[in-house]
């Protein structure tokens, strides 16, 4: 019996993080779209907030679960930490954990870190 703890934890652990991100799912504002006229900048304001608000902040937000590894609070926490978020999202795609983001918002955002995250 003894040897089945970590294992019962280890699946306690599993389940806490799906139930809650499950729960806060329902909440989730919908996929920001990225800006529809070619040629218009993507902007922190007119995409980059949006997706890191729907995205990432019901684990990154301030107090939640991972915000201890990244804690998503406006521009400044984004720009700071640019060079992970880029690695995570954009190279192993690792982030969103349990998600994915669609072509066209991985396309904006490249973009957008490419522009030197306009505001
Ligand atoms: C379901 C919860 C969840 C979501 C959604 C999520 N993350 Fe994470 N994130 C984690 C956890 C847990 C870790 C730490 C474990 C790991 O790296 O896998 C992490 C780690 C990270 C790290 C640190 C990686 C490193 O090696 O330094 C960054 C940066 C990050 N996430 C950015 C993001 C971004 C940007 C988004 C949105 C596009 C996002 N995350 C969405 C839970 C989440």
């Amino acid at each position: 019996m003894k040897h089945y703890i970590p294992y019962l934890s280890l699946t306690v652990i599993y389940l806490l993080l799906f139930s809650c991100s499950k729960k806060q799912a329902a909440e989730m504002k919908p996929t920001p779209v990225p800006p529809e006229k070619p040629g218009t900048t993507v902007t922190y304001t007119n995409f980059a907030q949006a997706l890191f608000q729907t995205k990432c902040a019901r684990c990154h937000g301030v107090g939640r679960g991972a915000a201890a590894i990244w804690t998503f609070d406006g521009l400044a926490s984004v720009s700071s930490n640019q060079n992970r978020i880029r690695q995570s999202v954009l190279v192993s795609k690792s982030m969103p954990l349990g998600g994915s983001l669609s072509a066209a918002e991985l396309k904006s955002l490249q973009e957008w870190f490419d522009n030197k995250m306009p505001e």
